[in-house]
């Protein structure tokens, strides 16, 4: 664990990503240079984590605006009463409704890369986490860093997929999916097909990522269809090895944030309701085109 010139700390999670971070009470505005560190951080390691947090939604909604505006979610209608831009993510149904969107996260992906201008992080506070008999907790988090995976990447790979972008659609097939969310015209209206670069790089690092998800990836440039889904399904299985991933395991009071840009993501369903309680309060924070 090191201390910093002021007193946050840094304490390294996995192989070679995720952290957390101590010393910081996000129910407090932070100073500027706190920010400065937490942010520098934020681009090193890529997931981070605060633990012991008791946050409201104003404090979540003030510490995330600081690395950007809000996005709106095309789930909002399980948005936070009062607050358009905090997600509730749960599993939670009480007098036969929902109290969350259940299904957020069920395969791996990267947030809303169907959209032009793909989140640059988002953040989840957890205020229940279920357990099992033994207390250890139930639905981790997986994360896989896909610069990671760039980087072992052979060179001739490198090269098929330099310049190439792959088409992102928010209404793709989810092959990994057992039971698909049902996604309604008005939702692929607004998230019409967009392209991104295959290997984007990062707007602070200059690492370069794979950029492709099997589950919402329907193409590439310039190649044949049957082509263009066996490099997407080769690139999207290599990204998440498991010598690429760190498992996040939840404890009540964690404030954790992930980037879209180097990592991809997925919840680990093995709890249940009931009589498995998951509550999370989600924002996401906006990003730029990726190149
Ligand atoms: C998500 O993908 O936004 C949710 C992940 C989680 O609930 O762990």
């Amino acid at each position: 664990m090191s201390a910093s010139s002021t007193q946050i700390t840094i304490e390294p999670l996995g192989r070679t990503f995720g952290a957390a971070i101590g010393n910081v009470d996000l129910s407090r505005a932070l100073d500027d240079v706190t920010f400065a560190e937490i942010e520098a951080a934020f681009a090193k390691w890529s997931v981070i984590v605060f633990r012991d947090q008791k946050i409201t939604p104003d404090d979540q909604v003030r510490f995330a605006r600081r690395f950007g505006d809000l996005e709106i979610n095309a789930f909002e209608k399980h948005a936070l009463e009062g607050y358009s831009g905090v997600l509730k993510i749960s599993n939670i149904v009480e007098d036969g409704k929902p109290l969350g969107y259940a299904d957020a996260g069920s395969f791996w992906h990267t947030d809303m890369s169907y959209t032009k201008t793909p989140p640059r992080l988002t953040m989840l506070y957890a205020l229940e986490v279920p357990l099992n008999a033994d207390g250890t907790p139930k639905g981790d988090t997986w994360f896989a860093s896909a610069v990671d995976a760039y980087d072992a990447l052979d060179d001739a790979t490198k090269r098929t997929i330099d310049g190439r972008t792959a088409t992102h659609f928010f209404g793709a097939k989810k092959r990994g999916v057992k039971k698909p969310v049902q996604v309604t015209q008005e939702q692929l209206d607004k998230n019409p097909p967009v392209d991104h670069p295959i290997a984007r790089t990062h707007p602070v690092s200059d690492r370069k990522a794979i950029y492709v998800t099997a589950d919402e990836c329907t193409g590439i440039s310039g190649l044949p269809e049957t082509e263009a889904l066996r490099l997407l399904k080769q690139l999207s299985d290599h990204v998440v090895k498991p010598e690429f991933q760190y498992h996040h395991k939840w404890q009540v009071g964690d404030v954790l944030m992930w980037d879209n840009c180097a990592v991809q993501h997925v919840v680990h369903r093995d709890y249940d309701f009931p009589p498995d309680r998951r509550m999370m309060h989600r924002v996401t924070v906006n990003g730029s085109v990726p190149f």
